[in-house]
């Protein structure tokens, strides 16, 4: 792939599945076991707060279990590496998961357009704080004292975070790269259309085609671990 400067990457569940992080929609995901009204919309957590609390608090300790791997890893070296094959060239990685590991991975330029399970929000003074024990026994919040924090995930019927940021990048892009998303989920799954709108290059890196392959000019189906590291060598050795 020649002329390609500015790289940007959006990443989704399929990314963390051999790390051991169910995925959403596949056969034994998350929204099989449970309602998405449930435990992902406000209304749920004005409902039945208990509900929603136990399952992010089950969800926040079992990621700090778990480890990055080599899909993780091949993305967070692109970035470290991309800017000395390409002079001035970015790699922008915006992420659905809400899980730490591209983070602790090493990306740096990384979107955490849903949130993030190892923070939460205060409802009361709108503070964030790193976040690694249970929400369920209703702690205070350590900026303002009220016991009025809830998990910094963006549920259904909410926005996602940075916006802004993202359309930006996007608009800088001449690489669209897809990696693990169903494309089930909008604004995240509308991001290939705007990429082939101003005229990037767009590529799916799946286990199967997503709901929107039709939108890729490229895809490459297999796990995430095969077939990230062997596509992130092949742009840093200019293949
Ligand atoms: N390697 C590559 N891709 C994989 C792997 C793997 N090992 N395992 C699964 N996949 C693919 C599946 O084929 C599927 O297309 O990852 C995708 C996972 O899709 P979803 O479960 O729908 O997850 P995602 O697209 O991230 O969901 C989007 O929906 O539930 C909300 O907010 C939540 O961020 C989430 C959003």
């Amino acid at each position: 792939m020649t002329n390609i400067r500015n790289i940007m990457i959006l990443t989704g569940a399929g990314v963390s599945a051999e790390s051991g992080i169910d995925t959403f929609r596949d056969s034994g995901g998350l929204w099989e076991k449970h309602r998405v009204e449930d435990v992902a919309t406000p209304e749920a957590f004005a409902r039945d707060p208990e509900l929603v609390l136990r399952f992010y608090d089950m969800r926040r300790a079992a990621i700090q279990t778990k480890q990055p791997n080599a899909a993780h890893a091949a993305l967070a070296r692109l970035e470290a590496e991309w800017a000395k094959r390409v002079p001035g060239g970015t790699v922008t990685l915006v992420t659905q998961n809400v899980d730490d590991l591209h983070d602790r991975a090493g990306s740096r330029n990384l979107i955490h357009m849903h949130g993030e399970h190892l923070n939460a929000w205060c409802t009361a003074c709108d503070e964030r704080v790193p976040w690694r024990a249970p929400l369920l026994d209703r702690p205070a919040c350590p900026a303002c004292g009220v016991p009025a924090l809830r998990p910094d995930i963006v549920w259904f019927g909410e926005m996602p975070y940075r916006m802004e940021d993202i359309y930006g990048a996007l608009r800088e892009a001449d690489l669209f790269v897809s990696i693990g998303t169903s494309g089930a989920v909008y604004p995240a799954a509308g991001l290939v259309r705007g990429a082939r709108d101003i005229g990037a290059r767009t590529l799916e890196l799946n286990l199967e085609p997503s709901q929107g392959s039709a939108w890729f000019d490229e895809a490459r189906h297999g796990p995430a671990t095969q077939v990230v590291p062997a596509w992130a060598e092949e742009m840093l050795s200019g293949g």
